[in-house]
C-alpha cells in the first residue's frame, strides 16, 4: 500500500499567489485573435478584448501578467502602441515565424485595461536590444509619473489621468540569445546603465511603500546546464566590482522541451512519450535549487561599500528568483501556424500541475512564475480561432490550485510501493485557516493507485476535485470543448479495499483515509482540521 504522510504541523513557507502568474506577447495568435479582436469585431468583446478570454482569465484572477514579451519585447518601441489606434505605425512581426503586420492595436493602455479587468498587476519588459535606457525611462515616466509633466499629460490625453503604478519591470529578455547574444559580462555592463536610469518616483516615501519599482534582470536559460551556471555566477562576478546597481530579481526561463520526435503530435503519443515528457519537467526543481544557491553566493561575494550611504547598500542586498517563462514546448509547435500554437492534452495538464507544485514546494526560493503563454502559444490555458474558444485542461489545473494561494506549504511524504520512473504519485499540501488542501498527481498512464493518507491530527474530508479523462491523450477541441474537465464531489473518490474509517462522511473525521487515485489524473482534496 502507498503511504502518504501529511505533516500539517510542519510548515515550509508562504505560498506567494504570484507563482500563478501569466505571460502574453505578440507571437502567433496570442494577442491578435487570442485577446484583441477590436471593438468592431463580431466576437463579443470589452473595448476590443474578447469576452470569453477576459472572463476566463478573470475566473483565475492571475496575480501578475507579463508583457510585451518575450523576444517581442526586444524590438518593441512602446510609443508605437499609444495614441489613437488608427494613427499607430505599422511594423512587421517576425517573432518565431509569426510573419505578419503589426498594427500596434494592443499597446500600453490596452494591456493596462486587460490587467484591470482581470485583477492582475502588470509586469512590463523593456527593450534592451534595439531600445535605449532613455526610452525605458520615458516609458516609466509615462506609466508611473503622478505629477504634471509632458509625459503624464500625454498619458491623460490617451485615456488615463491616473498613473498605472507599474511595479515590475524586466530589463531585457533572454539577452543570452534572441535578446542580443550577450555574455554575462556584456549584459551586466548594459544592465548597470538601465538599472541606474530608472526614476525614483516616491520610492521609500511614507504613504508610497507599495510603489517601489522592482528591477528584474535577465536570468539564465534554465535548459542549458553549463551555460546557466556560468550566466548567473559570472553576472554576479561582473556586478561585484565597483558600485552595484539595484537588482531585485533574476528571471530564469525553463521550457520542458519535447523535441526527440518533431513529428509527434501534442495529443498523439504512446506511453514512452508520456513518461519522457512528464519526467523531464521535474528537472526544474534542481535548477531552482542550483540558481538559488548561485544567487546567494553572488550576493555574499559583494563587498560592503567603502562608505555607508542612505541608499540600498545600507541593508544587505536581496535578489529574488522569478521564473518568467515556463511550460511544455512540443517539437510540432515549430511547424504550427499560427506560430507556436499547441494543443494541450492531459499530459500537459499533468506537467503543469507538477510544475506548479515545484513552485509551491520551493515557495521560499521562488517569488513569481509566469506560464508561457496564456492563449494560443505553447502551454496555453485558452485556445481561440475566430469565434471559437476553448479552455484547455491547463486552465482546470490553475483553477484547482487557486486554493493554495496565500496558504502555508506543509511537509508531506509519499512512501511508494513501486518507485520506478514510470507511474508515480506526486504530492503537495498546504494549510490555511485549518483547511488542508492536498494534491495528488498519479502519473501512471494506465493504472489507478491505492494510497493511505495519514494526518497528524483528525481531519474531515470536505471535497475532492479530480481532473482526468477517458484517455491520457485527451484534449479539448472546438468540437468537443469539455472532454477534459475537472469535477468536484466526494463521490468522485473510490475508497481503498480496507477503508479505515467512514471517510465519505465529513462528520467522522479521522487520521487515515484510504483512497484510490485514477490513472493520469490530478486531484485536490480539501480537509478540515479538527481540534
Ligand atoms: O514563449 C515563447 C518565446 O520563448 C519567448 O518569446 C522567448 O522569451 C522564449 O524563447
Amino acid at each position: 500500500m502507498n503511504k502518504i504522510k501529511i505533516k500539517e504541523s510542519k510548515t515550509i513557507g508562504h505560498i506567494n499567489p504570484k507563482l500563478h502568474s501569466q505571460f502574453i506577447e505578440f507571437l502567433g495568435s496570442c494577442i491578435y485573435d487570442g485577446i484583441w479582436v477590436g471593438e468592431n469585431s463580431e466576437i463579443p468583446n470589452y473595448n476590443g478584448m474578447r469576452k470569453d478570454v477576459v472572463d476566463g482569465l478573470k475566473e483565475l484572477a492571475p496575480p501578475v501578467i507579463r508583457w510585451p514579451g518575450g523576444c517581442y519585447a526586444d524590438t518593441y518601441h512602446w510609443r508605437d502602441g499609444i495614441g489613437p489606434r488608427e494613427d499607430r505605425p505599422i511594423t512587421y512581426n517576425e517573432n518565431f515565424g509569426t510573419f505578419t503586420q503589426d498594427k500596434n492595436q494592443f499597446g500600453t493602455h490596452e494591456f493596462m485595461e486587460l490587467c484591470r479587468r482581470v485583477g492582475a498587476e502588470p509586469w512590463l519588459n523593456v527593450n534592451m536590444m534595439t531600445g535605449s535606457a532613455g526610452e525605458m525611462r520615458e516609458w516609466m515616466e509615462y506609466c508611473n509619473r503622478e505629477e504634471d509633466t509632458t509625459l503624464s499629460s500625454e498619458r491623460a490625453k490617451n485615456g488615463s489621468k491616473k498613473a498605472f503604478q507599474v511595479k515590475y519591470w524586466g530589463i531585457g529578455n533572454e539577452s543570452w540569445c534572441g535578446g542580443g547574444n550577450a555574455t554575462a559580462e556584456s549584459y551586466a555592463d548594459v544592465y548597470r546603465q538601465y538599472a541606474s536610469a530608472i526614476p525614483l518616483f516616491h520610492s521609500g516615501m511614507p504613504g508610497h511603500e507599495n510603489e517601489k519599482i522592482l528591477r528584474i534582470a535577465c536570468g539564465p536559460d534554465g535548459n542549458r546546464s553549463k551555460e546557466r551556471v556560468e550566466w548567473t555566477g559570472r553576472l554576479f562576478q561582473a556586478l561585484k566590482n565597483f558600485r552595484q546597481p539595484p537588482l531585485d530579481a533574476l528571471d530564469l526561463h525553463f521550457y520542458n522541451w519535447n523535441i526527440t520526435n518533431l513529428k509527434e503530435k501534442e495529443d498523439e503519443f504512446e506511453g514512452a512519450d508520456w513518461y519522457r515528457v512528464i519526467n523531464s519537467c521535474l528537472k526544474l526543481e534542481e535548477v531552482i535549487l542550483e540558481q538559488k544557491q548561485l544567487i546567494e553566493e553572488g550576493l555574499d561575494s559583494f563587498e560592503k561599500p567603502e562608505v555607508m550611504s542612505a541608499d540600498h547598500f545600507d541593508s544587505p542586498p536581496k535578489c529574488r528568483l522569478v521564473v518568467g517563462e515556463w511550460g511544455n514546448w512540443h517539437g510540432m509547435a515549430f511547424q504550427s501556424k499560427p506560430a507556436l500554437y499547441q494543443q494541450c492534452s492531459m499530459r500537459d495538464a499533468i506537467t503543469s500541475a507538477l510544475t506548479l507544485d515545484i513552485f509551491h514546494r520551493n515557495c521560499s526560493h521562488v517569488e513569481m512564475a509566469c506560464v508561457a503563454q496564456t492563449v494560443n502559444v505553447l502551454n496555453s490555458l485558452f485556445l481561440t480561432k475566430g469565434k471559437e474558444f476553448v479552455k484547455t485542461p491547463n486552465y482546470d489545473v490553475f483553477k484547482m490550485y487557486m486554493v493554495h494561494r496565500d496558504a502555508s506549504a506543509i511537509e508531506c511524504e509519499c512512501e511508494e510501493e513501486n518507485t520506478s520512473e514510470e507511474g508515480r504519485l506526486f504530492i503537495f499540501a498546504s494549510i490555511k485557516d485549518h483547511i488542508i488542501n492536498f494534491n495528488v498527481i498519479n502519473t501512471d498512464f494506465k493504472k489507478e493507485k491505492e494510497a493511505c493518507i495519514q494526518f497528524e491530527k483528525n481531519a474531515a474530508l470536505e471535497e475532492v476535485t479530480v481532473l482526468n479523462a477517458d484517455s491520457p491523450k485527451a484534449c479539448n477541441t472546438f468540437q468537443n470543448p469539455d472532454r477534459v474537465r475537472a469535477k468536484s464531489g466526494q463521490n468522485l473518490v473510490k475508497a481503498g479495499k480496507n477503508p479505515v474509517n467512514e471517510w465519505r462522511n465529513p462528520i467522522n473525521a479521522g487520521k487515515e483515509y484510504q483512497v484510490v487515485i485514477p490513472p493520469a489524473s490530478v486531484s485536490v482534496y480539501r480537509f478540515r482540521q479538527e481540534d
